[in-house]
C-alpha cells in the first residue's frame, strides 16, 4: 500500500461550518421535547399533579404509562425510557413535554409537582459496596491463572496499593440531539450517533406489538467518544414516544448543562492491586479486585467490565493472576462507553502499581517494566499467546530515543534535589506501556456478524454500504483510501452511502474501534469480489481497465452488488466463564513519555512534553492517525489532571465549562509522535484498532511523571491541586 496523508472529506465543509447537525435541519412543523427529571437520587414516586390553574393546551406530556415496552433494549433491558414508580437517580426522565417552543416548556415545567417518598441511596460506591447486597452487583468476572495468589506465602515481597480514577465527560462538541418524524404509521429517526442499528433494535423492542416501522438515520455528528454509543436510544424512544402521540416531528436537543448532568460518564474505577515480586522485581503474581461505579442500570457496565478485566495485567508477563471484576449499582446517572472502554481504569492501576514496586524496591520504575515486559511468542494469563503484530517492542525503542528518557531521568532527579528549592518547581519524567483489544472482546464479533455491502454502479462508479459513522474520527476518508488503493479509483468515484438503517447492512456499532479492521477488512474483500466478477482480480489493470469492464458488465446485467460477512480466524476461541482464550483477536500498542513540572505553590501539574509511539499495523492514512494520537493524549491529560466531576448526595454539581475544566490549547505539551506499523494478517493491509489506544496510556504515562516528581506513587486520578497537596503533605483531606 501506498502511503496516504489525504485530507479528511469532512474537513473542509466542517472548517467553513457548513455542514448541517442534527439542530440545523429545516424540519417543518417541529415540536420541541423538554425532559421533566426526578429532583431524589433514589425515591418512590407518590404523585404527578398538574396546576390546574395553567393553560395545557400548548402542551403535550407523556407519562410512563403510555410505554408498554418500558425499557431501553441493551444487554440486560434494566433501564426504563420513563421511570414509572420508582426514580433511581437524580436528573432520571419521568415525564417527557413537547410544545412549540422552549418558553413554553421551560414555562410548563414550573407548573408540575411531583411528590416523592424518599428511599435509602448509595449515591457513591463506597456505600453500595458496604452495604454489601447481591442486587447490587451487575457483573461479576474471576479470570484466575497459574496458582492465583498462593504464591503470596512465599515471596520476597508483596507490594500494593488502592488505586482510584475518576469520572469523565465526553465533551463533544455537540451535544446529545435527535429528531423524530412521523410518516403513516412510520417513524423516521434521524440524530447524532455511533450505532444506528442500536438504536433500531430499540425502536423495534419500544413498538413490537405495534404497527409502528422505524427507521434510523445518523446524520453529521459532532463527536461522541462512546458518549453517543447507548444513550441516543433512550432519547429516540423519547421523541419517537412523543412523535407518535402528536404525529408532528419532535426534536429534542439537550444544551451543554443537561448534557453534563445527565447523560453517561465514564465509570470511576477504585482498584485494590497487590504484586508479589522478587528482589530485582521480577513480577511473580499479581491480584486484583476491580470495582466500577456503573450508576443506577446496567446499560453497558458488564463489556465495559469485560474489558478493563482483560487490560488489567497491561503489557507485562505475569505467571499468576486472581483478576476479580465487578460493576456496582449505585443512585447515580447510569456510567458508559468512554474512549478505552474500562481498559484505562485498569490500566492506570497496573502502571502505578508497578511505580509502587520502583518506588519501594528503589529501583527505576523502567528497569522493572523492562523486566517484565512481554516479549514476542508469550503468553496472557487467558492463555493467549502474543505471536504475532506485536510492536511495542519497536513503540518502546522510539520513545526511548525521541524523549531521552533515561538522560532526562538522572537530570530530573538532579534537578530536583538541587534547583527545585530556588525555583519551586519539581520536574518528572514519566513513562507507561499501553495496550488496546482490537475489536470487540472475546467472540463477540462472531455474534455480531458485521455485513458490509459494496455496488457497482452503472458508470463505473461504487457505492459504499456500511452502519459505521463518521464522528470525527474519519472513518468515510479511510474507507476511499481502502477501496481507491484497491480498485485504482479516484475518491469522487466512491461514494459512502447514507447511514440509514435501511439503505445500509448491520455492519455493526462504530465502537470498540473496529471500523476500520473489521469493517473496513470487508470492503476490502468486497473489492475483491467486484474485479473477480469483471474479470480483473489479480492483474494490474489502470482506472481506465476498471471503468471499460464495469461497461462491459452493465451491457448485459443490471446490477452488481457484493456482499461480505465477517467471522474471526477460526482458531480464535473465548470461553465466557472462565475469562480464557483469545480476550481480542489482535492487540494495539503504545509507548509513552510524559515531562511534567508541579507548582509547589499552587500545587498545578503542567503536562510540558508527550513523546508517544503507536503500533496500528499498518496507518491506513498518517495525517489522520497523527490526528487520532494526539486527540487520544489530550484527552488522557484532561481525565489525568483537570476533569473533576463533583457530585453531592446524588447530583452533578458542575454546570458547564466554568467547572468542569478540560485542557484547553495553552495546556496542550509539545507533542511527539511515532507510529509503528506491526501488520495484523486479518486487517485491511495490515491495520489494527487506532481508535481509542492512544488515550489508554497517556493518564499513566503522566501519573508516573508525577510519581517521579514527587517521590509517591499517584494513586488517584484526576491529579488536581488538592490531590497533589494531599500525596505531598500526607494530610488525611477527604479528596
Ligand atoms: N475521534 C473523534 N474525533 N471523535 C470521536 O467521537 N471516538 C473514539 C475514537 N476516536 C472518537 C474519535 C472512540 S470511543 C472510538 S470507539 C473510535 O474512535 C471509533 O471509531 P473507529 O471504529 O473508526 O476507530
Ligand atoms: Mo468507543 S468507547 O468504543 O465508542
Amino acid at each position: 500500500m501506498k502511503q496516504n496523508n489525504e485530507v479528511r472529506v469532512d474537513a473542509a465543509s466542517k472548517i467553513a461550518g457548513i455542514e448541517k447537525y442534527t439542530r440545523d435541519l429545516p424540519i417543518k412543523n417541529a415540536l420541541i421535547a423538554g425532559t421533566v427529571r426526578s429532583s431524589k437520587a433514589h425515591a418512590r414516586i407518590e404523585s404527578i399533579s398538574y396546576d390546574k390553574n395553567y393553560d395545557w393546551s400548548k402542551v403535550t406530556i407523556l407519562s410512563a404509562k403510555e410505554v408498554k415496552n418500558n425499557y431501553v433494549a441493551i444487554i440486560k433491558n434494566d433501564m426504563p425510557y420513563l421511570a414509572d414508580k420508582e426514580v433511581n437517580y437524580f436528573g432520571e426522565p419521568i415525564l417527557l413535554l413537547a410544545a412549540e417552543n422552549e418558553k413554553i416548556l421551560l414555562e410548563a415545567k414550573k407548573h408540575i409537582m411531583i411528590e416523592y417518598k424518599e428511599l435509602a441511596a448509595a449515591t457513591t460506591l463506597k456505600v453500595s459496596i458496604d452495604r454489601n447486597r447481591a442486587e447490587d452487583v451487575f457483573e461479576e468476572i474471576l479470570l484466575e491463572n497459574g496458582e492465583g495468589n498462593k504464591t503470596f506465602s512465599t515471596a520476597y515481597e508483596i507490594i500494593e496499593d488502592i488505586f482510584e480514577t475518576g469520572f469523565q465527560e465526553h465533551v463533544y462538541l455537540e451535544p446529545q440531539a435527535v429528531v423524530a418524524i412521523p410518516d403513516g404509521n412510520t417513524i423516521h429517526i434521524k440524530g447524532s450517533m455511533q450505532c444506528p442499528y442500536y438504536v433500531q433494535n430499540a425502536m423495534n423492542e419500544l413498538f413490537k406489538g405495534t404497527e409502528i416501522k422505524v427507521d434510523v438515520t445518523q446524520i453529521m455528528t459532532g463527536g461522541a467518544f462512546g458518549g453517543k454509543e447507548d444513550f441516543p436510544s433512550l432519547i429516540c424512544g423519547h421523541v419517537a414516544l412523543l412523535a407518535r402521540k402528536t404525529g408532528r416531528p419532535v426534536i429534542l436537543s439537550y444544551n451543554r448543562e443537561e448534557d453534563i448532568r445527565f447523560t453517561t460518564k465514564r465509570h470511576p474505577s477504585k482498584i485494590h492491586a497487590k504484586a508479589v515480586v522478587n528482589s530485582d522485581g521480577k513480577i511473580l503474581a499479581l491480584d486484583m479486585d476491580i470495582l466500577l461505579n456503573s450508576g443506577a442500570y446496567a446499560t453497558l457496565s458488564p463489556v465495559v467490565l469485560a474489558r478493563a478485566v482483560l487490560t488489567s495485567f497491561g503489557c507485562y508477563k505475569i505467571p499468576n493472576v486472581r483478576i476479580h471484576g465487578r460493576a456496582i449499582k449505585t443512585n447515580i446517572s447510569p456510567c458508559g462507553a468512554f474512549r478505552g472502554f474500562g481498559g484505562p481504569q485498569s490500566l492506570f492501576a497496573i502502571e502505578m502499581l508497578i511505580e509502587k514496586v520502583a518506588q519501594t524496591l528503589k529501583i527505576p520504575v523502567w528497569e522493572i517494566k523492562k523486566a517484565n515486559m512481554l516479549s514476542l511468542g508469550d503468553t496472557l494469563p487467558t492463555g493467549q499467546p502474543i505471536d504475532y503484530s506485536y510492536g511495542l517492542p519497536k513503540c518502546v525503542e522510539k520513545i526511548l530515543e525521541s524523549s531521552e528518557y533515561e538522560k532526562k531521568y538522572k537530570e530530573f532527579k538532579k534537578y530536583n534535589e538541587n534547583e527545585s528549592d530556588q525555583t519551586n518547581i519539581l520536574k518528572g519524567i514519566g513513562i507507561s506501556l499501553a495496550v488496546h483489544g482490537c475489536g470487540f472482546t472475546g467472540v463477540g464479533e462472531n455474534r455480531i456478524k458485521a455485513i458490509a455491502e459494496m455496488e457497482l454502479l452503472p458508470d463505473g462508479k461504487v457505492l459504499v454500504k456500511t452502519a459505521n459513522t463518521e464522528m470525527g474520527q474519519g472513518v468515510d476518508t479511510a474507507y476511499k483510501i481502502i477501496v481507491s488503493e484497491k480498485l485504482h479509483l479516484p475518491f469522487d468515484d466512491i461514494i459512502i452511502e447514507e447511514k440509514n438503517t435501511s439503505k445500509v447492512p448491520n455492519s455493526g456499532p462504530t465502537v470498540a474501534s473496529r471500523s476500520t479492521m473489521i469493517v473496513g477488512k470487508l470492503l476490502l474483500d468486497n473489492c475483491e469480489r467486484i474485479l473477480d466478477v469483471l474479470s480483473l482480480k489479480d492483474l494490474e489493470f489502470s482506472l481506465q481497465d476498471f471503468k471499460e469492464a464495469a461497461q462491459q458488465y452493465f451491457k448485459t446485467h443490471d446490477t452488481l452488488i457484493v456482499q461480505e460477512e465477517y467471522k474471526h480466524p477460526d482458531f480464535i476461541s473465548f470461553d465466557e466463564k472462565t475469562y480464557k482464550g483469545y480476550g481480542y483477536p489482535v492487540y494495539s500498542w503504545s509507548a509513552n513519555v510524559a515531562e511534567v513540572e508541579i507548582d509547589l505553590t499552587s500545587y498545578q501539574v503542567e503536562v510540558k512534553k508527550f513523546y508517544t509511539a503507536n503500533d496500528v499495523g499498518k496507518a491506513i492514512n498518517k495525517q489522520q492517525s497523527e490526528g487520532q494520537i494526539q486527540g487520544g493524549i489530550i484527552q488522557g491529560i484532561g481525565y489525568a489532571v483537570y476533569e473533576a466531576l463533583c457530585i453531592k448526595d446524588g447530583e452533578v454539581q458542575n454546570r458547564g465549562f466554568r467547572d468542569y475544566i478540560i485542557p484547553t490549547i495553552q495546556d496542550i505539551p509539545e507533542m511527539y509522535v511515532d507510529i509503528v506499523e506491526d501488520t495484523y494478517f486479518n486487517g485491511p493491509y495490515g491495520a489494527k484498532a487506532l481508535g481509542e489506544l492512544p488515550f489508554v496510556g497517556a493518564a499513566p504515562a503522566v501519573a508516573s511523571a508525577v510519581s517521579f516528581a514527587i517521590g509517591k506513587t499517584a494513586t488517584k486520578i484526576p491529579l488536581t491541586p488538592e490531590v497533589i497537596a494531599t500525596l505531598i503533605e500526607n494530610s488525611n483531606y477527604e479528596y
